[in-house]
Protein backbone atom coordinates (compact mmCIF):
# COMPACT_ATOMS: atom_id res chain seq x y z
CA UNK A 1 0.00 0.00 0.00
CA UNK A 2 1.39 3.66 -1.20
CA UNK A 3 2.55 5.57 2.10
CA UNK A 4 -0.09 8.39 1.44
CA UNK A 5 -2.46 5.87 1.52
CA UNK A 6 -1.75 4.15 4.85
CA UNK A 7 -1.19 7.29 6.39
CA UNK A 8 -4.72 8.43 5.26
CA UNK A 9 -6.72 5.32 6.36
CA UNK A 10 -4.63 5.69 9.31
CA UNK A 11 -5.61 9.15 9.85
CA UNK A 12 -9.33 7.84 10.43
CA UNK A 13 -8.64 5.38 13.13
CA UNK A 14 -5.45 7.30 15.08
CA UNK A 15 -7.17 8.25 18.00
CA UNK A 16 -7.88 4.37 18.98
CA UNK A 17 -4.99 2.52 17.12
CA UNK A 18 -1.66 2.76 18.61
CA UNK A 19 1.17 3.06 15.52
CA UNK A 20 2.72 -0.08 16.62
CA UNK A 21 -0.90 -1.86 16.17
CA UNK A 22 -0.99 -0.22 12.66
CA UNK A 23 2.09 -1.58 11.36
CA UNK A 24 0.26 -4.55 11.93
CA UNK A 25 -2.96 -4.06 10.17
CA UNK A 26 -1.55 -2.55 7.70
CA UNK A 27 -0.51 -5.28 5.10
CA UNK A 28 -3.76 -7.12 6.11
CA UNK A 29 -6.18 -3.73 5.25
CA UNK A 30 -4.43 -3.20 1.89
CA UNK A 31 -4.62 -6.67 1.34
CA UNK A 32 -8.56 -6.91 2.00
CA UNK A 33 -8.77 -3.71 -0.11
CA UNK A 34 -7.38 -5.67 -3.19
CA UNK A 35 -9.45 -8.64 -2.98
CA UNK A 36 -12.75 -6.78 -2.39
CA UNK A 37 -11.88 -5.30 -5.97
CA UNK A 38 -10.79 -8.62 -7.68
CA UNK A 39 -14.01 -10.41 -6.05
CA UNK A 40 -16.25 -7.81 -6.64
CA UNK A 41 -16.88 -8.12 -3.09
CA UNK A 42 -18.66 -5.90 -0.29
CA UNK A 43 -18.13 -6.02 3.11
CA UNK A 44 -20.45 -5.39 5.51
CA UNK A 45 -19.70 -4.59 9.38
CA UNK A 46 -21.66 -4.05 12.47
CA UNK A 47 -21.12 -1.77 14.75
CA UNK A 48 -19.82 -3.99 17.26
CA UNK A 49 -16.96 -4.80 14.71
CA UNK A 50 -12.98 -3.27 15.57
CA UNK A 51 -12.18 0.36 14.28
CA UNK A 52 -9.84 -1.10 11.67
CA UNK A 53 -12.56 -3.26 10.21
CA UNK A 54 -15.40 -0.88 10.93
CA UNK A 55 -12.86 2.36 9.69
CA UNK A 56 -11.00 1.15 6.99
CA UNK A 57 -11.87 -1.86 5.10
CA UNK A 58 -15.60 -1.99 5.29
CA UNK A 59 -17.82 -0.65 2.75
CA UNK A 60 -21.42 -0.24 5.01
CA UNK A 61 -21.30 -0.34 8.53
CA UNK A 62 -24.51 0.07 11.20
CA UNK A 63 -26.89 -1.48 13.40
CA UNK A 64 -29.01 -4.97 12.62
CA UNK A 65 -31.46 -3.23 10.70
CA UNK A 66 -29.42 -1.22 8.30
CA UNK A 67 -27.14 -4.09 7.29
CA UNK A 68 -30.65 -6.17 6.64
CA UNK A 69 -31.69 -3.14 4.41
CA UNK A 70 -28.78 -2.31 2.61
CA UNK A 71 -28.02 -6.45 2.16
CA UNK A 72 -31.24 -6.45 0.44
CA UNK A 73 -30.07 -3.50 -1.99
CA UNK A 74 -26.42 -4.88 -2.52
CA UNK A 75 -25.29 -5.74 -5.68
CA UNK A 76 -22.19 -8.10 -5.38
CA UNK A 77 -20.66 -11.06 -6.82
CA UNK A 78 -19.71 -11.78 -2.69
CA UNK A 79 -20.88 -10.20 0.87
CA UNK A 80 -18.47 -10.47 3.28
CA UNK A 81 -20.26 -10.20 6.92
CA UNK A 82 -18.43 -8.58 9.57
CA UNK A 83 -20.65 -9.57 12.18
CA UNK A 84 -22.40 -13.23 13.65
CA UNK A 85 -23.84 -15.58 11.65
CA UNK A 86 -27.81 -14.52 12.15
CA UNK A 87 -26.61 -11.54 10.07
CA UNK A 88 -25.17 -13.30 7.70
CA UNK A 89 -27.77 -15.60 7.59
CA UNK A 90 -30.19 -12.65 7.18
CA UNK A 91 -28.19 -11.19 4.40
CA UNK A 92 -28.18 -14.24 2.49
CA UNK A 93 -32.10 -14.70 2.80
CA UNK A 94 -32.40 -11.13 1.55
CA UNK A 95 -29.93 -11.85 -1.11
CA UNK A 96 -29.69 -14.78 -2.75
CA UNK A 97 -28.04 -14.35 -5.54
CA UNK A 98 -24.68 -13.25 -3.94
CA UNK A 99 -22.80 -15.71 -2.54
CA UNK A 100 -22.41 -14.61 1.25
CA UNK A 101 -19.48 -15.45 3.75
CA UNK A 102 -18.71 -15.43 7.33
CA UNK A 103 -14.66 -15.04 8.35
CA UNK A 104 -15.84 -17.47 11.35
CA UNK A 105 -18.42 -19.86 11.75
CA UNK A 106 -18.44 -19.73 15.41
CA UNK A 107 -19.80 -16.40 15.51
CA UNK A 108 -22.86 -16.95 16.95
CA UNK A 109 -24.87 -14.85 19.78
CA UNK A 110 -26.14 -15.95 23.04
CA UNK A 111 -29.86 -14.54 21.92
CA UNK A 112 -30.01 -17.07 18.73
CA UNK A 113 -28.36 -19.91 20.45
CA UNK A 114 -31.45 -19.43 23.50
CA UNK A 115 -34.40 -20.71 20.99
CA UNK A 116 -35.12 -23.18 18.62
CA UNK A 117 -38.08 -23.59 15.91
CA UNK A 118 -39.47 -26.27 18.05
CA UNK A 119 -39.40 -23.76 20.87
CA UNK A 120 -41.59 -21.35 18.78
CA UNK A 121 -43.91 -24.30 17.24
CA UNK A 122 -44.48 -25.22 20.96
CA UNK A 123 -45.46 -21.91 21.71
CA UNK A 124 -47.70 -21.30 18.94
CA UNK A 125 -49.94 -24.62 20.45
CA UNK A 126 -50.13 -22.98 23.62
CA UNK A 127 -51.04 -19.68 22.93
CA UNK A 128 -53.24 -20.12 19.90
CA UNK A 129 -53.85 -16.65 17.30
CA UNK A 130 -51.19 -14.71 18.94
CA UNK A 131 -48.82 -13.31 16.44
CA UNK A 132 -45.20 -14.23 17.30
CA UNK A 133 -42.07 -11.78 17.12
CA UNK A 134 -38.50 -12.63 16.28
CA UNK A 135 -35.62 -10.49 16.79
CA UNK A 136 -33.33 -10.75 14.03
CA UNK A 137 -30.81 -12.55 16.92
CA UNK A 138 -32.30 -15.74 15.82
CA UNK A 139 -31.25 -18.51 13.80
CA UNK A 140 -33.41 -18.82 9.96
CA UNK A 141 -35.49 -21.88 11.13
CA UNK A 142 -36.66 -19.77 14.07
CA UNK A 143 -37.40 -16.69 11.79
CA UNK A 144 -39.54 -19.17 8.99
CA UNK A 145 -41.73 -19.90 12.51
CA UNK A 146 -42.62 -16.37 13.37
CA UNK A 147 -45.10 -13.83 11.89
CA UNK A 148 -42.80 -10.68 11.58
CA UNK A 149 -39.17 -9.67 12.81
CA UNK A 150 -37.85 -7.15 14.69
CA UNK A 151 -34.68 -5.99 15.61
CA UNK A 152 -33.95 -3.29 18.56
CA UNK A 153 -34.44 -0.47 16.34
CA UNK A 154 -37.86 -0.97 15.11
CA UNK A 155 -38.87 -3.32 17.80
CA UNK A 156 -41.64 -0.55 19.25
CA UNK A 157 -43.03 0.49 15.44
CA UNK A 158 -43.33 -3.54 14.72
CA UNK A 159 -45.57 -4.48 17.82
CA UNK A 160 -47.56 -1.19 17.37
CA UNK A 161 -48.35 -1.99 13.59
CA UNK A 162 -49.64 -5.35 14.60
CA UNK A 163 -52.35 -3.60 16.91
CA UNK A 164 -53.59 -6.53 19.01
CA UNK A 165 -53.63 -6.26 22.97
CA UNK A 166 -51.11 -9.33 23.02
CA UNK A 167 -48.03 -10.32 21.27
CA UNK A 168 -45.25 -13.16 21.71
CA UNK A 169 -41.94 -11.65 21.37
CA UNK A 170 -38.95 -13.78 21.21
CA UNK A 171 -36.38 -14.75 22.85
CA UNK A 172 -35.05 -11.37 24.29
CA UNK A 173 -36.99 -11.18 27.78
CA UNK A 174 -35.46 -8.10 28.09
CA UNK A 175 -35.85 -6.02 25.21
CA UNK A 176 -39.47 -7.76 25.52
CA UNK A 177 -39.84 -6.14 29.07
CA UNK A 178 -38.78 -2.73 27.60
CA UNK A 179 -40.82 -3.22 24.68
CA UNK A 180 -43.69 -3.74 27.00
CA UNK A 181 -43.05 -0.58 29.20
CA UNK A 182 -42.60 1.58 25.92
CA UNK A 183 -46.42 -0.34 24.15
CA UNK A 184 -48.34 -1.15 27.38
CA UNK A 185 -48.67 -4.37 24.86
CA UNK A 186 -49.24 -7.71 26.78
CA UNK A 187 -45.92 -9.36 25.52
CA UNK A 188 -45.07 -12.86 26.24
CA UNK A 189 -41.63 -13.62 25.96
CA UNK A 190 -38.95 -15.69 26.11
CA UNK A 191 -36.02 -16.38 29.02
CA UNK A 192 -33.02 -15.78 26.63
CA UNK A 193 -30.79 -12.65 27.44
CA UNK A 194 -27.83 -11.07 26.00
CA UNK A 195 -24.68 -11.98 26.97
CA UNK A 196 -22.99 -8.48 26.70
CA UNK A 197 -26.15 -6.40 27.54
CA UNK A 198 -26.93 -8.41 30.90
CA UNK A 199 -23.77 -7.98 32.24
CA UNK A 200 -24.13 -4.59 32.98
CA UNK A 201 -26.07 -3.18 36.53
CA UNK A 202 -27.92 -0.44 37.61
CA UNK A 203 -25.79 -0.17 40.58
CA UNK A 204 -22.53 0.34 38.01
CA UNK A 205 -25.01 3.32 35.94
CA UNK A 206 -24.93 5.43 39.56
CA UNK A 207 -21.16 4.69 40.55
CA UNK A 208 -20.58 6.32 36.85
CA UNK A 209 -22.71 9.27 37.29
CA UNK A 210 -21.15 9.74 40.36
CA UNK A 211 -17.80 9.40 39.11
CA UNK A 212 -18.25 11.55 35.88
CA UNK A 213 -20.62 14.59 36.80
CA UNK A 214 -23.21 15.80 34.13
CA UNK A 215 -22.21 12.04 32.17
CA UNK A 216 -25.10 11.31 29.15
CA UNK A 217 -26.04 7.37 29.85
CA UNK A 218 -27.28 5.92 26.58
CA UNK A 219 -28.10 1.93 27.12
CA UNK A 220 -29.02 -0.97 24.31
CA UNK A 221 -32.40 -1.80 25.56
CA UNK A 222 -30.79 -5.57 25.47
CA UNK A 223 -29.45 -3.94 29.13
CA UNK A 224 -32.39 -5.04 31.80
CA UNK A 225 -35.12 -2.74 32.91
CA UNK A 226 -33.81 -1.86 35.66
CA UNK A 227 -30.39 -0.37 33.79
CA UNK A 228 -32.60 1.64 30.94
CA UNK A 229 -34.39 3.04 33.67
CA UNK A 230 -31.06 4.56 35.06
CA UNK A 231 -30.58 5.23 31.91
CA UNK A 232 -31.22 8.54 29.64
CA UNK A 233 -31.60 6.94 26.54
CA UNK A 234 -31.81 3.66 24.94
CA UNK A 235 -32.16 2.80 21.45
CA UNK A 236 -30.18 0.19 19.14
CA UNK A 237 -26.88 1.05 18.44
CA UNK A 238 -27.40 3.38 15.42
CA UNK A 239 -29.84 5.28 17.62
CA UNK A 240 -26.76 5.75 20.00
CA UNK A 241 -24.64 7.14 17.35
CA UNK A 242 -27.22 9.18 16.23
CA UNK A 243 -28.00 10.72 19.58
CA UNK A 244 -24.01 11.24 20.10
CA UNK A 245 -23.77 12.73 16.45
CA UNK A 246 -26.90 15.26 16.92
CA UNK A 247 -26.46 16.12 20.51
CA UNK A 248 -22.72 16.26 20.69
CA UNK A 249 -22.90 15.56 24.49
CA UNK A 250 -19.91 16.99 26.64
CA UNK A 251 -19.20 13.06 28.51
CA UNK A 252 -21.55 10.09 27.77
CA UNK A 253 -20.65 6.79 27.82
CA UNK A 254 -22.38 3.57 25.81
CA UNK A 255 -23.99 0.60 27.83
CA UNK A 256 -23.16 -1.77 25.35
CA UNK A 257 -20.50 -3.63 23.67
CA UNK A 258 -16.80 -1.94 23.71
CA UNK A 259 -16.17 -1.31 19.87
CA UNK A 260 -19.15 0.87 19.78
CA UNK A 261 -17.30 3.72 21.76
CA UNK A 262 -14.00 3.33 20.03
CA UNK A 263 -15.89 3.33 16.20
CA UNK A 264 -17.93 6.28 17.81
CA UNK A 265 -15.26 8.23 19.27
CA UNK A 266 -12.84 9.04 16.53
CA UNK A 267 -15.67 10.50 14.67
CA UNK A 268 -16.36 13.12 17.47
CA UNK A 269 -13.38 14.26 19.08
CA UNK A 270 -14.58 16.93 21.12
CA UNK A 271 -17.13 14.57 23.33
CA UNK A 272 -15.52 12.95 26.56
CA UNK A 273 -16.24 8.90 26.26
CA UNK A 274 -16.57 7.23 29.58
CA UNK A 275 -15.24 3.72 28.76
CA UNK A 276 -16.75 0.99 31.19
CA UNK A 277 -18.51 -2.06 28.76
CA UNK A 278 -18.23 -5.82 28.19
CA UNK A 279 -17.09 -7.36 25.01
CA UNK A 280 -19.02 -9.72 22.77
CA UNK A 281 -16.93 -13.08 22.26
CA UNK A 282 -18.65 -13.98 19.35
CA UNK A 283 -18.36 -10.13 17.48
CA UNK A 284 -14.77 -9.77 18.63
CA UNK A 285 -14.37 -13.43 16.57
CA UNK A 286 -13.99 -11.47 13.29
CA UNK A 287 -10.50 -10.07 13.00
CA UNK A 288 -8.66 -8.62 9.93
CA UNK A 289 -6.85 -11.68 9.27
CA UNK A 290 -9.99 -13.89 9.25
CA UNK A 291 -11.28 -11.45 6.84
CA UNK A 292 -8.40 -11.67 4.81
CA UNK A 293 -8.87 -15.36 4.68
CA UNK A 294 -12.52 -15.18 3.68
CA UNK A 295 -11.89 -13.06 0.56
CA UNK A 296 -8.97 -15.59 -0.37
CA UNK A 297 -10.25 -19.19 -0.25
CA UNK A 298 -14.22 -17.78 -0.48
CA UNK A 299 -15.24 -19.41 2.93
CA UNK A 300 -17.57 -19.89 5.13
CA UNK A 301 -20.34 -19.81 2.84
CA UNK A 302 -23.34 -19.17 4.45
CA UNK A 303 -26.37 -21.19 2.88
CA UNK A 304 -29.93 -22.00 3.93
CA UNK A 305 -32.55 -24.59 3.09
CA UNK A 306 -34.61 -22.72 0.17
CA UNK A 307 -37.78 -24.15 2.45
CA UNK A 308 -37.00 -22.71 5.79
CA UNK A 309 -35.27 -19.04 4.07
CA UNK A 310 -38.49 -18.68 1.93
CA UNK A 311 -40.68 -18.96 5.74
CA UNK A 312 -37.61 -16.82 7.06
CA UNK A 313 -37.67 -14.11 4.29
CA UNK A 314 -41.60 -13.01 4.44
CA UNK A 315 -41.30 -12.62 8.37
CA UNK A 316 -37.99 -10.24 7.69
CA UNK A 317 -39.69 -8.22 4.59
CA UNK A 318 -42.83 -7.69 6.49
CA UNK A 319 -40.46 -5.80 9.26
CA UNK A 320 -38.39 -3.67 6.14
CA UNK A 321 -41.89 -2.95 5.20
CA UNK A 322 -42.77 -1.01 8.15
P1 LIG B 1 -28.30 -3.45 16.97
O1 LIG B 1 -27.06 -3.09 16.24
O2 LIG B 1 -29.40 -3.78 16.02
O3 LIG B 1 -28.69 -2.44 17.97
O4 LIG B 1 -28.04 -4.83 17.74
C1 LIG B 1 -27.14 -5.03 18.71
C2 LIG B 1 -26.66 -6.40 18.80
O5 LIG B 1 -26.41 -6.88 19.85
C3 LIG B 1 -26.41 -7.13 17.59
O6 LIG B 1 -25.87 -8.31 17.92
FE1 LIG C 1 -25.52 -11.61 20.53
FE2 LIG C 1 -25.20 -9.88 22.52
FE3 LIG C 1 -23.12 -10.53 21.02
FE4 LIG C 1 -25.08 -9.02 19.99
S1 LIG C 1 -23.73 -8.47 21.63
S2 LIG C 1 -24.10 -10.81 19.03
S3 LIG C 1 -26.87 -9.88 21.04
S4 LIG C 1 -24.27 -11.93 22.33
Amino acid sequence: MSAALSASLYDRVRRVVPPMEWAVFAPDVEAILRLKRERNAVILAHNYMTPEIFHCVADIVGDSLHLAREAQRVRADVIVMAGVHFMAETAKMLNPGSRVLIPDLEAGCSLASSITAADVRLLRERYPGVPVVTYVNTSAAVKAESDICCTSGNARRVIESLRTPQVIMLPDQYLAANVARETGVKIISWAGSCEVHERFTPAQIRTLRAGNPGVVVLAHPECPPEVVAESDFAGSTAAMADYVTDRQPGRVVLITECSMADNIAVLHPRVEFVRPCNLCPHMKRITLPKLRATLETLTHEVTIDPAVADRARLAVERMLAI
